[in-house]
């Protein structure tokens, strides 16, 4: 990874009568950080960065985001690119192994996806335990590290590389079987099992959708549809979730483990929840009649905030957004469906497009915006959306967790703080608290 310390490029800092040359580190894209690993020992000073906004917690070779310039890459290729030519199996190797597959890769990990995407039986009482109303991130969740104590043998040594498939298969594959599952169950059907002879994409769209009583056989755009959406879902560097991964397999956790904390910091609604809240929205907007300018009134009012807009890193639109956006017309227009929530959304996004308090603040549509138009055109029910994020970022956690875990400098992660509390003072009986 072509990380370069600036030789003699420091960054001189003042505190006080003391002075301190700190080295900057200069990424591949030409990134600058200042490297303030020494600042603590050095000054007794400590940095406070709310949010992390503006901390670099790692050097990562995996994806590189210009927020600026609205430039999403995976390993060196272009979304456009990948979304275009691409498969989501590809580019999960792609993030995984650094390298687009060679023939007969992405083919062995497909195989080795099959093989695993039973569970086992015992987890079926698992399934049996949960109320039909538990929300699918919480037992997604929870079945992923239940899945771990059916493989102790995964727990230990978590190594992945080409040759050793295992937990990478394991972990895509289970994502999907639970996901079914957990849908199953809260419709009250009989799960259906994975079908081998089908495709990833093909695979889930039958565990969900099949019937006993008749087969679900996906459309070819529909599959596509949700290849491509799972695609533009398979990583984006330090995000929250990811953070979670990478901080939880800090401490030597097992990979099941770092998954499952991820699904968890993925399920808040300014994460990978907005693309539920983003329909509901647009539900709201369309069975109450709402006109769109007196929403987004509303929204600079501070109401609320406009789900599937803004974002931490880009302050500009958001590529995957731009992808999205068209996928979901073409596949509204190719399956001849109508959904009245896509011309609210353009609607929305055209005002917010020309209004001061969106442009000022660099908001435009994320990932978020458009996507569950798609899973709705799929028949993707409303709560699955964000265990649909987590289907698409599990390649991406998985090769974080492999990029943290084979850094020979990795340190578990254990930020300071500023204390702001109490100063020392004297224990008070409980008879005598006033
Ligand atoms: C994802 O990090 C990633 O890469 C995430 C992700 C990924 O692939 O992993 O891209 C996926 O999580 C996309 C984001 C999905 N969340 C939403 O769509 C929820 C709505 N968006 C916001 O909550 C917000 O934009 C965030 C959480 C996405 C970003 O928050 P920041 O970076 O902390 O920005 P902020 O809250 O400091 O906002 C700056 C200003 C504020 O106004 P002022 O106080 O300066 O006047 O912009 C305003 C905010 O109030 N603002 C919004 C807004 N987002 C920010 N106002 C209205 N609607 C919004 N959506």
């Amino acid at each position: 990874m072509p990380v370069q310390e600036v030789m003699n490029q420091t960054a001189k800092l003042q505190l006080g009568d003391k002075s301190i040359d700190l080295p900057v580190v200069v990424g591949s894209e030409n990134e600058h950080a200042v490297d303030i690993s020494k600042l603590r020992s050095e000054t007794g000073y400590i940095t406070l960065d709310n949010g992390f906004g503006n901390t670099g917690a790692c050097r990562s070779a995996i994806t590189y985001i210009d927020g600026e310039k609205g430039i999403l890459r995976y390993r060196g290729y272009s979304m456009e690119t990948l979304a275009e030519n691409s498969t989501f199996l590809e580019v999960s190797w792609l993030l995984i192994f650094g390298e687009l597959p060679k023939p007969g890769q992405v083919e062995d990990l497909a195989d080795r996806i099959k093989e695993h995407s039973l569970l086992h039986q015992d987890m079926r009482h698992h399934f049996e335990g949960f109320p039909a109303t538990a929300h699918p991130m919480a037992v997604l969740s929870a079945m992923i590290n239940a899945s771990s104590c059916y493989h102790p043998e995964l727990l230990e040594n978590n190594s992945i590389d080409e040759s050793s498939l295992e937990v990478v298969a394991m972990l895509m594959a289970k994502v999907s079987t639970i996901a079914a599952f957990s849908y199953k169950k809260s419709i009250g059907d009989p799960q259906r099992y994975p079908d081998p002879s089908l495709d990833y994409c093909s695979n889930f769209l039958h565990c969900m959708f099949s019937k006993p009583y008749g087969r679900y056989s996906a459309e070819p755009e529909v599959v596509r549809a949700l290849d491509l959406f799972l695609m533009l879902h398979a990583d984006h560097e330090q995000n929250c979730s990811t953070s979670t991964a990478r901080v939880v397999g800090s401490s030597e956790a097992n990979l099941f483990a770092s998954m499952s904390a991820a699904v968890c910091a993925l399920w808040g609604p300014l994460h990978g929840g907005a693309n539920q809240r983003c329909i509901e929205m647009l539900e709201g907007i369309r069975r109450d009649g709402l006109d769109v300018k007196k929403v987004v009134e509303r929204v600079k009012n501070r109401e609320f905030k406009l789900m599937g807009f803004g974002h931490r890193v880009y302050k500009n639109s958001d590529p995957r957004a731009t992808i999205l956006k068209k996928a979901s017309d073409d596949l509204l227009k190719k399956l001849g469906v109508d959904d009245p929530l896509l011309p609210i959304a353009q609607e929305l996004e055209d005002v917010a497009r020309h209004d001061e308090f969106f442009l000022s603040r660099n908001l435009y549509p994320n990932v978020d915006f458009y996507s569950g138009i798609i899973l709705r055109t799929i028949g993707i029910p409303i709560e699955m959306f964000t265990v649909m994020f987590a289907i698409g970022r599990m390649p991406g956690w998985i090769a974080h967790w492999k990029e943290q875990h084979e850094n020979p400098n990795g340190r578990i992660a254990r930020p300071r703080q500023v204390y702001t509390g109490s100063p020392e003072r004297d224990y008070v009986a409980a008879g005598s608290r006033g």
